[in-house]
Protein backbone atom coordinates (compact mmCIF):
# COMPACT_ATOMS: atom_id res chain seq x y z
CA UNK A 1 0.00 0.00 0.00
CA UNK A 2 0.84 3.51 -1.03
CA UNK A 3 2.85 5.44 1.81
CA UNK A 4 0.43 7.97 3.70
CA UNK A 5 -0.26 11.23 3.58
CA UNK A 6 0.20 11.93 7.30
CA UNK A 7 1.39 9.89 9.94
CA UNK A 8 1.52 10.93 13.71
CA UNK A 9 3.83 8.99 16.39
CA UNK A 10 3.12 9.29 20.17
CA UNK A 11 1.93 13.00 19.68
CA UNK A 12 1.91 14.91 22.83
CA UNK A 13 1.17 18.34 24.31
CA UNK A 14 1.45 19.34 27.60
CA UNK A 15 0.45 22.78 27.98
CA UNK A 16 2.46 24.20 31.17
CA UNK A 17 0.40 25.64 34.25
CA UNK A 18 2.07 28.39 35.94
CA UNK A 19 1.52 30.25 39.29
CA UNK A 20 2.59 31.86 42.59
CA UNK A 21 4.27 35.68 42.37
CA UNK A 22 7.41 34.31 40.34
CA UNK A 23 4.93 32.56 37.79
CA UNK A 24 7.19 29.37 38.41
CA UNK A 25 5.62 26.05 36.62
CA UNK A 26 2.94 24.62 38.78
CA UNK A 27 1.53 21.32 36.62
CA UNK A 28 0.79 20.98 33.30
CA UNK A 29 -2.32 20.27 30.93
CA UNK A 30 -2.04 17.02 28.93
CA UNK A 31 -4.44 18.10 26.30
CA UNK A 32 -2.43 15.80 23.90
CA UNK A 33 -1.00 12.89 25.58
CA UNK A 34 0.16 10.51 22.94
CA UNK A 35 -1.98 9.89 20.04
CA UNK A 36 -1.23 7.77 16.78
CA UNK A 37 -2.53 7.71 13.93
CA UNK A 38 -1.97 7.81 9.96
CA UNK A 39 -4.39 9.49 7.18
CA UNK A 40 -3.98 8.55 3.53
CA UNK A 41 -3.75 10.22 0.63
CA UNK A 42 -7.68 10.71 -0.49
CA UNK A 43 -9.30 9.96 2.38
CA UNK A 44 -11.23 11.36 5.32
CA UNK A 45 -10.11 10.42 8.81
CA UNK A 46 -13.23 11.53 11.40
CA UNK A 47 -12.06 12.82 14.89
CA UNK A 48 -14.63 13.16 17.21
CA UNK A 49 -15.12 13.18 21.25
CA UNK A 50 -16.47 15.69 23.75
CA UNK A 51 -15.09 19.59 24.35
CA UNK A 52 -11.91 19.78 25.95
CA UNK A 53 -10.18 16.00 24.35
CA UNK A 54 -7.64 17.50 22.81
CA UNK A 55 -8.94 17.68 19.21
CA UNK A 56 -8.23 20.91 18.21
CA UNK A 57 -4.39 20.69 19.94
CA UNK A 58 -4.06 17.34 17.91
CA UNK A 59 -5.59 19.82 14.16
CA UNK A 60 -3.00 22.91 15.33
CA UNK A 61 -0.17 20.45 15.99
CA UNK A 62 -0.52 18.91 12.21
CA UNK A 63 -0.39 22.37 10.96
CA UNK A 64 2.64 23.41 13.43
CA UNK A 65 0.81 26.60 14.46
CA UNK A 66 1.52 24.75 17.85
CA UNK A 67 4.96 22.95 18.59
CA UNK A 68 4.52 19.66 19.98
CA UNK A 69 5.95 18.84 23.38
CA UNK A 70 6.84 15.25 22.10
CA UNK A 71 6.37 12.96 18.95
CA UNK A 72 6.77 12.88 15.69
CA UNK A 73 4.11 13.95 12.18
CA UNK A 74 5.32 12.60 8.67
CA UNK A 75 4.08 14.65 5.88
CA UNK A 76 4.78 12.54 2.79
CA UNK A 77 7.35 10.72 4.61
CA UNK A 78 9.42 13.70 5.58
CA UNK A 79 9.06 14.80 10.13
CA UNK A 80 7.75 18.00 9.58
CA UNK A 81 8.60 18.65 13.64
CA UNK A 82 11.92 18.82 12.17
CA UNK A 83 11.90 21.76 9.48
CA UNK A 84 13.76 24.91 9.20
CA UNK A 85 11.12 28.08 9.08
CA UNK A 86 12.07 28.40 5.27
CA UNK A 87 10.77 24.21 4.78
CA UNK A 88 7.92 25.00 7.03
CA UNK A 89 6.68 27.76 5.08
CA UNK A 90 6.62 25.65 1.48
CA UNK A 91 4.96 22.98 3.50
CA UNK A 92 2.19 25.18 5.15
CA UNK A 93 1.23 25.86 1.57
CA UNK A 94 0.01 22.02 1.52
CA UNK A 95 -2.00 21.98 4.50
CA UNK A 96 -4.48 24.11 5.80
CA UNK A 97 -7.43 24.66 7.92
CA UNK A 98 -10.80 25.50 7.68
CA UNK A 99 -12.39 26.64 11.48
CA UNK A 100 -15.48 26.23 13.25
CA UNK A 101 -16.53 29.59 13.60
CA UNK A 102 -16.07 31.62 10.09
CA UNK A 103 -17.21 35.13 11.22
CA UNK A 104 -14.23 34.58 13.94
CA UNK A 105 -11.77 33.37 11.67
CA UNK A 106 -12.60 35.98 9.09
CA UNK A 107 -11.40 39.79 9.50
CA UNK A 108 -14.40 41.77 9.50
CA UNK A 109 -13.01 44.98 7.46
CA UNK A 110 -11.52 43.13 4.58
CA UNK A 111 -13.83 42.17 1.54
CA UNK A 112 -13.88 38.83 0.52
CA UNK A 113 -11.85 39.47 -2.17
CA UNK A 114 -9.09 40.69 0.19
CA UNK A 115 -9.71 37.69 2.52
CA UNK A 116 -8.76 35.13 -0.40
CA UNK A 117 -6.11 37.41 -1.77
CA UNK A 118 -4.15 37.01 1.69
CA UNK A 119 -3.03 33.71 1.05
CA UNK A 120 -2.26 33.92 -2.77
CA UNK A 121 0.34 37.18 -1.63
CA UNK A 122 1.74 35.00 0.93
CA UNK A 123 2.51 32.38 -1.06
CA UNK A 124 3.99 33.96 -4.06
CA UNK A 125 0.95 34.98 -6.73
CA UNK A 126 2.48 38.12 -7.89
CA UNK A 127 0.50 39.70 -10.26
CA UNK A 128 -2.78 41.06 -8.98
CA UNK A 129 -4.93 40.15 -12.70
CA UNK A 130 -4.29 36.72 -11.79
CA UNK A 131 -5.25 37.26 -7.98
CA UNK A 132 -8.23 38.19 -9.32
CA UNK A 133 -9.61 36.19 -11.57
CA UNK A 134 -7.97 33.08 -9.03
CA UNK A 135 -10.68 34.71 -6.69
CA UNK A 136 -13.55 34.75 -8.69
CA UNK A 137 -12.31 30.99 -9.68
CA UNK A 138 -12.46 30.23 -6.51
CA UNK A 139 -15.64 31.77 -5.33
CA UNK A 140 -17.51 29.70 -8.17
CA UNK A 141 -15.60 26.90 -6.68
CA UNK A 142 -17.25 26.92 -3.38
CA UNK A 143 -20.67 27.45 -4.99
CA UNK A 144 -20.49 31.88 -4.36
CA UNK A 145 -20.81 33.99 -7.15
CA UNK A 146 -18.23 36.22 -8.40
CA UNK A 147 -19.65 39.08 -7.86
CA UNK A 148 -19.52 38.22 -3.75
CA UNK A 149 -15.82 39.62 -3.73
CA UNK A 150 -16.66 42.98 -2.86
CA UNK A 151 -18.90 42.15 0.05
CA UNK A 152 -17.97 42.21 3.95
CA UNK A 153 -17.98 38.50 5.64
CA UNK A 154 -20.94 40.40 7.66
CA UNK A 155 -23.31 40.28 4.37
CA UNK A 156 -23.46 36.58 4.24
CA UNK A 157 -25.07 33.92 5.85
CA UNK A 158 -23.48 31.38 8.46
CA UNK A 159 -22.94 28.59 5.58
CA UNK A 160 -21.92 31.23 3.08
CA UNK A 161 -18.69 32.46 5.50
CA UNK A 162 -17.76 28.60 5.75
CA UNK A 163 -17.92 28.41 2.19
CA UNK A 164 -15.58 31.58 2.17
CA UNK A 165 -13.21 29.78 4.70
CA UNK A 166 -13.58 27.03 2.38
CA UNK A 167 -12.19 29.33 -0.24
CA UNK A 168 -9.47 30.33 1.61
CA UNK A 169 -8.43 26.99 2.21
CA UNK A 170 -8.37 26.26 -0.80
CA UNK A 171 -6.72 29.25 -2.26
CA UNK A 172 -3.25 27.66 -2.56
CA UNK A 173 -3.99 24.36 -3.60
CA UNK A 174 -3.40 22.01 -0.72
CA UNK A 175 -3.25 18.42 -0.13
CA UNK A 176 -4.54 18.75 3.17
CA UNK A 177 -7.79 20.22 4.83
CA UNK A 178 -7.99 20.30 8.74
CA UNK A 179 -11.22 20.90 9.47
CA UNK A 180 -11.97 21.91 13.19
CA UNK A 181 -15.83 21.39 13.76
CA UNK A 182 -16.97 23.40 9.85
CA UNK A 183 -20.61 22.83 10.81
CA UNK A 184 -20.91 23.38 14.51
CA UNK A 185 -22.17 26.16 14.36
CA UNK A 186 -24.17 26.02 11.17
CA UNK A 187 -27.70 25.20 11.19
CA UNK A 188 -28.81 21.59 10.68
CA UNK A 189 -30.22 22.44 7.18
CA UNK A 190 -27.25 24.08 6.37
CA UNK A 191 -24.96 21.09 7.60
CA UNK A 192 -25.25 19.13 5.32
CA UNK A 193 -24.79 21.40 2.02
CA UNK A 194 -21.91 22.04 3.69
CA UNK A 195 -20.86 18.61 3.85
CA UNK A 196 -21.86 17.94 0.56
CA UNK A 197 -19.37 20.80 -0.64
CA UNK A 198 -16.29 19.76 1.16
CA UNK A 199 -17.47 15.99 -0.19
CA UNK A 200 -17.72 17.25 -3.76
CA UNK A 201 -14.27 19.47 -3.47
CA UNK A 202 -12.56 16.13 -1.99
CA UNK A 203 -13.24 14.66 -5.24
CA UNK A 204 -12.65 17.07 -7.81
CA UNK A 205 -9.17 18.21 -6.22
CA UNK A 206 -7.97 15.27 -4.76
CA UNK A 207 -7.37 16.33 -1.25
CA UNK A 208 -7.18 14.59 2.28
CA UNK A 209 -9.38 15.31 5.03
CA UNK A 210 -8.83 15.60 9.01
CA UNK A 211 -12.14 16.26 9.89
CA UNK A 212 -12.34 17.35 13.56
CA UNK A 213 -16.56 17.18 15.27
CA UNK A 214 -17.65 16.41 18.54
CA UNK A 215 -20.54 14.56 17.48
CA UNK A 216 -20.55 11.04 15.61
CA UNK A 217 -23.34 11.90 13.45
CA UNK A 218 -21.33 14.59 12.15
CA UNK A 219 -18.78 12.38 10.45
CA UNK A 220 -20.89 9.40 9.94
CA UNK A 221 -21.42 10.34 5.98
CA UNK A 222 -17.81 11.93 5.13
CA UNK A 223 -15.44 9.59 6.94
CA UNK A 224 -13.75 6.54 5.78
CA UNK A 225 -12.11 6.10 9.13
CA UNK A 226 -12.64 7.52 12.39
CA UNK A 227 -10.90 7.85 15.50
CA UNK A 228 -12.25 8.63 19.02
CA UNK A 229 -10.72 11.01 21.53
CA UNK A 230 -10.87 10.99 25.01
CA UNK A 231 -8.81 13.08 27.46
CA UNK A 232 -5.71 13.53 25.05
CA UNK A 233 -5.85 9.94 23.62
CA UNK A 234 -7.17 7.94 20.79
CA UNK A 235 -9.48 5.37 22.32
CA UNK A 236 -10.73 3.68 19.31
CA UNK A 237 -9.95 3.76 15.80
CA UNK A 238 -10.97 1.74 12.79
CA UNK A 239 -13.31 1.69 9.14
CA UNK A 240 -16.11 4.45 9.90
CA UNK A 241 -18.50 1.14 8.97
CA UNK A 242 -17.52 -1.46 12.04
CA UNK A 243 -17.23 1.57 14.10
CA UNK A 244 -20.82 2.69 13.61
CA UNK A 245 -22.39 -0.83 13.60
CA UNK A 246 -20.00 -2.53 16.18
CA UNK A 247 -18.45 0.03 18.55
CA UNK A 248 -15.94 -1.39 20.83
CA UNK A 249 -15.48 1.06 23.66
CA UNK A 250 -17.57 2.26 26.13
CA UNK A 251 -17.16 5.77 25.43
CA UNK A 252 -17.78 5.29 21.78
CA UNK A 253 -21.07 3.43 22.18
CA UNK A 254 -21.65 6.01 24.90
CA UNK A 255 -21.55 8.77 22.34
CA UNK A 256 -23.04 6.68 19.72
CA UNK A 257 -26.02 6.53 21.94
CA UNK A 258 -26.53 10.11 22.06
CA UNK A 259 -26.73 10.08 18.34
CA UNK A 260 -30.68 9.84 17.03
CA UNK A 261 -31.07 7.28 14.74
CA UNK A 262 -34.02 6.64 12.66
CA UNK A 263 -34.51 3.37 12.66
CA UNK A 264 -35.31 2.29 16.32
CA UNK A 265 -34.38 -1.27 15.87
CA UNK A 266 -30.92 -0.63 15.28
CA UNK A 267 -30.50 1.63 18.22
CA UNK A 268 -28.26 -0.38 20.99
CA UNK A 269 -28.75 -0.10 24.34
CA UNK A 270 -28.62 3.56 25.98
CA UNK A 271 -25.85 4.40 27.67
CA UNK A 272 -26.17 7.85 29.23
CA UNK A 273 -22.87 9.68 29.81
CA UNK A 274 -22.57 10.77 33.47
CA UNK A 275 -20.57 13.86 34.43
CA UNK A 276 -18.05 16.03 32.58
CA UNK A 277 -14.66 15.20 30.90
CA UNK A 278 -12.22 14.83 33.94
CA UNK A 279 -9.26 18.15 33.69
CA UNK A 280 -6.73 17.15 31.94
CA UNK A 281 -4.38 18.71 34.63
CA UNK A 282 -5.23 15.79 36.75
CA UNK A 283 -6.65 12.89 34.49
CA UNK A 284 -7.96 9.45 36.35
CA UNK A 285 -5.43 7.21 37.00
CA UNK A 286 -5.17 3.93 34.91
CA UNK A 287 -7.83 4.00 32.01
CA UNK A 288 -8.87 7.38 31.92
CA UNK A 289 -12.19 6.74 30.76
CA UNK A 290 -12.58 4.95 34.01
CA UNK A 291 -14.07 7.48 36.34
CA UNK A 292 -17.52 7.54 34.00
CA UNK A 293 -17.40 4.02 32.90
CA UNK A 294 -20.72 1.97 33.05
CA UNK A 295 -18.19 -1.23 32.71
CA UNK A 296 -15.70 -0.58 34.64
CA UNK A 297 -13.81 -3.06 36.38
CA UNK A 298 -11.35 -3.18 39.45
CA UNK A 299 -7.85 -3.06 37.05
CA UNK A 300 -9.28 -0.51 34.83
CA UNK A 301 -8.61 2.02 37.80
CA UNK A 302 -4.97 0.75 37.95
CA UNK A 303 -3.84 0.02 34.59
CA UNK A 304 -4.03 1.97 31.83
CA UNK A 305 -5.25 0.05 28.75
CA UNK A 306 -3.10 -0.57 25.53
CA UNK A 307 -4.03 0.64 21.80
CA UNK A 308 -4.44 -2.87 20.49
CA UNK A 309 -5.79 -4.14 17.37
CA UNK A 310 -8.68 -6.41 18.44
CA UNK A 311 -9.93 -6.70 14.89
CA UNK A 312 -7.91 -5.84 11.29
CA UNK A 313 -8.21 -2.58 11.02
CA UNK A 314 -9.87 -1.86 14.86
CA UNK A 315 -7.50 -0.13 17.22
CA UNK A 316 -9.35 -0.21 20.87
CA UNK A 317 -7.71 0.85 24.31
CA UNK A 318 -10.09 -1.03 26.69
CA UNK A 319 -10.00 -4.29 29.64
CA UNK A 320 -13.10 -5.88 28.26
CA UNK A 321 -10.64 -6.65 24.66
CA UNK A 322 -7.98 -9.27 25.72
N1 LIG B 1 -2.96 27.31 25.00
C1 LIG B 1 -3.43 26.52 25.96
N2 LIG B 1 -2.97 26.59 27.23
C2 LIG B 1 -3.41 25.77 28.20
N3 LIG B 1 -4.37 24.82 28.02
C3 LIG B 1 -4.88 24.71 26.78
C4 LIG B 1 -4.45 25.53 25.68
N4 LIG B 1 -5.15 25.16 24.57
C5 LIG B 1 -5.98 24.16 24.95
N5 LIG B 1 -5.82 23.89 26.27
C6 LIG B 1 -6.52 22.84 27.04
O1 LIG B 1 -6.25 21.62 26.41
C7 LIG B 1 -7.39 20.77 26.45
C8 LIG B 1 -7.74 20.32 25.06
O2 LIG B 1 -8.22 21.43 24.33
P1 LIG B 1 -8.69 21.34 22.81
O3 LIG B 1 -7.61 20.73 22.00
O4 LIG B 1 -9.17 22.69 22.42
O5 LIG B 1 -9.90 20.32 22.90
P2 LIG B 1 -11.12 20.07 21.88
O6 LIG B 1 -10.78 20.70 20.59
O7 LIG B 1 -11.25 18.58 21.82
O8 LIG B 1 -12.32 20.69 22.52
C9 LIG B 1 -8.48 21.56 27.17
O9 LIG B 1 -8.49 21.19 28.52
C10 LIG B 1 -8.03 22.98 26.99
O10 LIG B 1 -8.49 23.77 28.06
MG1 LIG C 1 -11.85 22.14 19.49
Amino acid sequence: MAEPLVKVENLKKHFPVNGGIFGKKIGEVKAVDGVSFFINKGETLGLVGESGCGKSTTGRMLLRLLEPSEGSIYFEGRDITKLSKGELRKIRREMQMVFQDPFASLNPRHTVEKILEEPLIVHGMKSSAERKKRVRELLEIVGLNSYHAKRYPHQFSGGQRQRIGIARALAVNPKLIIADEPVSALDVSIQSQVLNLLQDLQEEFDLTYLFIAHDLGVVRHISDRVGVMYLGRIVELSDSEPLYENPKHPYTKALLSAVPIPDVEHQSERVILQGDVPSPSNPPKGCPFHTRCPQAMEECANKQPLFKEVEKGHYVACHLYK
